[in-house]
């Protein structure tokens, strides 16, 4: 089973419009499968999920979607706190907060406070996310600590960067899952996907249930993972020699 499972949620858009719908009915849908994936997840007994809920870039859409997203994100956050504390979930928040609107981050902070001691499994929103931008804040921490003259540039190596990123001791995800058929990154966990599994479903998020879950942590354990290395499957000689 994967410790960390993280999700870029795709294809609210196209599930709505593919029925004559608007636009945020797939993104009030896409809610309900937020719910059923967390719940799941927490059944399976996966550690971490992280979901992909609002992108950097995402503000730069109509502002009535922004508002609608923001909407759902704080019916989420108010009404879920019951059912988070009953299953033992911790929330924690990644990406630029302080620019959600004042209600929505005050909602956020109350979950993440009230969830803070549950150790069931930690559930991640990345919100107002962008893993370059992620990057580049670590970068800009780490100079003023070394211009300061709290650390020393050769004392910065790749655990040092990772914690300037990771809330929480969230450790890099086993599986990335992406749904609506896109096959991009988009921004997300740049650092952290380093050696990530890779999975990607036609299936829109809005339809995105258990069995889909399941589906990817199937071909995830299908997977060989090497980190670089060899093992010892495919550890043939160099060469032919003795
Ligand atoms: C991508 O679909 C999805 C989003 C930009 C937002 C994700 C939000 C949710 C799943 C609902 C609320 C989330 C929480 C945590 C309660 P898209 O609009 O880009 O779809 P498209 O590519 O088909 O247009």
């Amino acid at each position: 089973m994967p410790c960390h499972v993280a999700i870029v949620m795709d294809g609210n858009g196209r599930w709505a419009s593919q029925r004559g719908l608007a636009r945020s009915e797939g993104h009030r849908r896409g809610k309900d499968s937020v719910r059923a994936v967390v719940e799941a997840a927490r059944e399976l007994g996966i550690p971490y999920l992280t979901l992909f809920a609002f992108s950097h870039e995402n503000w730069h859409r109509p502002g009535a979607e922004v508002r609608f997203l923001m909407q759902l994100l704080h019916r989420y956050l108010t009404t879920e706190l019951k059912r988070m504390m009953k299953r033992e979930i911790r929330v924690v928040a990644l990406g630029d907060v302080e620019r959600l609107p004042a209600p929505v981050r005050r909602a956020l902070e109350r979950t993440v406070a009230a969830t803070a001691e549950n150790r069931g499994m930690t559930v991640a929103l990345a919100l107002s996310y962008g893993g370059r931008q992620e990057i580049v804040k670590a970068a800009r921490r780490l100079a003023a600590a070394a211009a300061a003259g709290r650390i020393s540039p050769d004392q910065i190596d790749e655990a040092t960067v990772a914690n300037e990123l990771t809330v929480g001791g969230i450790p890099d995800p086993d599986l990335l899952i992406r749904t609506s058929g896109e096959i991009r990154i988009s921004n997300f966990f740049l650092f952290q996907l380093a050696y990530t599994e890779l999975y990607f479903t036609e299936t829109l998020w809005p339809d995105f249930r258990e069995r889909d879950l399941l589906a990817a942590l199937a071909a995830y354990q299908a997977r060989q993972r090497r980190f670089g290395a060899l093992d010892g499957a495919t550890a043939a000689p160099l060469s032919a020699a003795n």
